[in-house]
């Protein structure tokens, strides 16, 4: 039977079934155990609740399907490093006990400083950013129901009500980004992210290996958009 989806503000609770939805997007991985996958997904959610100033969930019964958190820099009140930064620290600090812990704690290093270096660019080509689409996902089981689309337009809402004229939002080739192709935002960058482990002479296997794995690499992309009623890009999607 299909439950209706009902939205709320985000709570406390729902962080582990949020946790449990990152884990199963982005960071299993056959090489990890699932202690080590979870806690990746945890560092992933502090992260992003460190910058997040706003949160709605979708809720279908009593279970949380879908999510978006999203930043209006004129609504940040935490002054420097809030608990979220604080928990996410520690969580990283406990990765360096173990050599996978290590190397997923480079991965997300060279990751960050991608994006960084993306956002950074195009800031210096001259684009200003009120606002960031911090987090948007939706339980795999629950897609195609239009709850991508109401948490999205829930997010664009909130910025034209805080006067944000532009956002922007990270996104990657894991991703389903042809959400936001389809939303009529902007590709503003794009970068390829290559593993930058620390290199030890390989075997040949090896050598193939990495060849693959640089075929198969990861395309890191900076989406934006202005929320102005005047852009084709507002309420994109066609629901009002
Ligand atoms: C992207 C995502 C949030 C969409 O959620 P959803 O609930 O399935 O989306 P909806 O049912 O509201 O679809 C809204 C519209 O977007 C379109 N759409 C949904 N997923 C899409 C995709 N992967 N690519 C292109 N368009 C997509 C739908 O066709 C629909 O269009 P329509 O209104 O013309 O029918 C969901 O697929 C998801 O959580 N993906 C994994 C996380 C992710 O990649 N997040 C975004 C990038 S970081």
């Amino acid at each position: 039977m299909n439950e209706a989806i009902t939205y709320r503000t985000l709570r406390r609770e729902d962080y582990p079934a949020i946790t449990r939805m990152l884990c199963d997007a982005w960071h299993t991985d056959p090489t990890m155990d699932h202690d080590l996958e979870m806690k990746l997904a945890e560092i992933d959610l502090e992260h992003c609740l460190g910058r997040a100033t706003a949160a709605q969930v979708a809720v279908s019964g009593d279970e949380v399907v879908g999510v978006v958190l999203g930043r209006i820099d004129s609504h940040e009140t935490r002054n420097g490093l809030n608990d979220h930064h604080v928990r996410n620290m520690r969580l990283l600090a406990s990765l360096l006990t173990s050599s996978r812990g290590r190397k997923a704690l480079l991965r997300m290093k060279h990751y960050e400083d991608t994006n960084l270096r993306m956002i950074a660019e195009a800031k210096k080509d001259g684009h200003a950013y009120q606002g960031e689409l911090v987090l948007l996902l939706v339980r795999p089981d629950m897609r195609g129901r239009g709850i991508g689309a109401h948490l999205f337009e829930w997010m664009t809402d909130r910025f034209r009500q805080a006067d944000v004229e532009r956002y922007f939002l990270f996104t990657d080739s894991a991703c389903d980004y042809s959400f936001y192709d389809k939303a009529g935002l902007t590709r503003r960058a794009e970068s390829i992210v290559l593993d930058n482990e620390p290199h030890t002479p390989k075997g040949d296997a090896e050598v193939h290996a990495e060849h693959d794995d640089i075929d198969d690499h990861l395309h890191a992309f900076v989406y934006d958009n202005e929320t102005s009623p005047s852009n084709e890009g507002v309420n994109p999607l066609g629901r009002d």
